[in-house]
């Protein structure tokens, strides 16, 4: 395979705190080992137009704490057709772009890998989702600052909550899975937490709510995942608790994108900051079709197909932790 010699960096899917790190990590591992780094609007959508920009180290400066993408982000529908991947692929050899570093969730990475099997070209997945769902990394980009933003926001709902006596049901981001509720849950010290891996049922829901009543709780966080199975959606949860349990007056807090947004934690700019560099020099080692992960605080590769087939598992000892915490 020839030498690579510019590396094209992109943001795909719903954008999560971290990415701006990422991109930053990216490019000044390129200038470190003196290759070019090209940034690409929009994911896969600029890959199409060719909307590109040529990044060196200073291009990426005061970017580090910056949530969101400045590369922007995009769902494509254009790159899910052999046309639109064949312009693509004209646009990058173009632009002189021979390898890509596509920085997303597992639609980011079924693109990506779709592209380097019909075009044999060079690709290196990074996890940036707020959702943790991706296999082959503990942690995907952007998590442990949600988790944080998230834990913030139901402190604050329960001073509003114990004022009134009331009882909140706070639903979080997770369409497929419950890691964000889950851990909020649990460091927000809710008194349920319904995700989508677990139903827990709504005749157990009333009756973990009636013995938080009687063991002289005034107050009360449940937390639900988007992605729950109990059978109603959040609102109709409050109707049904409502008319089940008229003791409680409840109330609905759905806290939505502002879950996604704001300053990456520490955690979450060393983890980009790692990943960056290992998925540019992975590349230049010549390895391709691969995701950079954190598996026991060591970056590893995993075949970005078995990061997309994979499952990532909840782990389960934090329900019996949260039972144990509700008693
Ligand atoms: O980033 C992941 C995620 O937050 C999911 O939990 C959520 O369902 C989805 O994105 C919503 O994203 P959008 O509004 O961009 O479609």
């Amino acid at each position: 395979m020839d030498k690579i010699k510019k590396i094209g960096v992109l943001t795909s899917g719903g954008d999560a705190p971290g990415m701006n790190a990422a991109i930053r990590a990216v490019v000044r591992a390129c200038a470190f080992h003196e290759i070019a780094c090209a940034g690409i609007y929009r994911g896969y959508e600029g890959m199409i137009e060719g909307d590109f920009i040529d990044l060196n180290a200073r291009s990426v400066k005061g970017i580090i704490n910056k949530g969101g993408t400045f590369l922007k982000s995009a769902r494509s529908n254009g790159f899910r057709t052999k046309e639109g991947r064949q312009k693509a692929y004209d646009a990058l050899k173009a632009a002189n772009i021979d390898a890509l570093v596509t920085i997303g969730g597992d639609g980011t990475f079924t693109g990506a890998m779709i592209f380097n099997q019909e075009f044999n070209f060079p690709v290196i997945g990074i996890p940036g989702t707020i959702d943790n769902d991706i296999f082959g990394t503990s942690h995907t980009l952007g998590y442990d600052t949600t988790l944080n933003t998230v834990v913030d926001v139901i402190d604050k709902i329960r001073d509003t909550a114990s004022s009134h006596n009331r009882l909140f049901f706070v639903e979080v981001m997770g369409r497929d899975v419950g890691h964000i509720a889950l851990n909020v849950g649990v460091g927000a010290g809710a008194e349920e937490i319904l995700i989508p891996e677990e139903n827990l049922g709504l005749d157990r829901l009333l009756d973990s709510l009636r013995r938080s009543k009687e063991s002289g709780k005034s107050s009360s966080i449940v937390v639900v995942a988007e992605g729950d199975k109990i059978g109603k959606n959040v609102f109709e949860l409050k109707d049904y608790v409502e008319e089940h349990l008229p003791e409680y007056e409840v109330r609905v807090s759905v806290l939505g994108h502002m879950q996604r947004g704001g300053s990456p934690s520490c955690f979450d700019r060393v983890l980009a900051s790692r990943m960056g560099v290992k998925a540019v020099e992975s590349l230049l080692e010549g390895k391709s079709n691969f995701m950079v992960g954190i598996l026991s605080d060591k970056i590893q590769l995993t075949p970005l197909e078995k990061a997309i087939k994979g499952q990532s598992k909840i782990n389960k000892e934090l329900i019996r932790v949260s039972d144990i915490m509700t008693t």
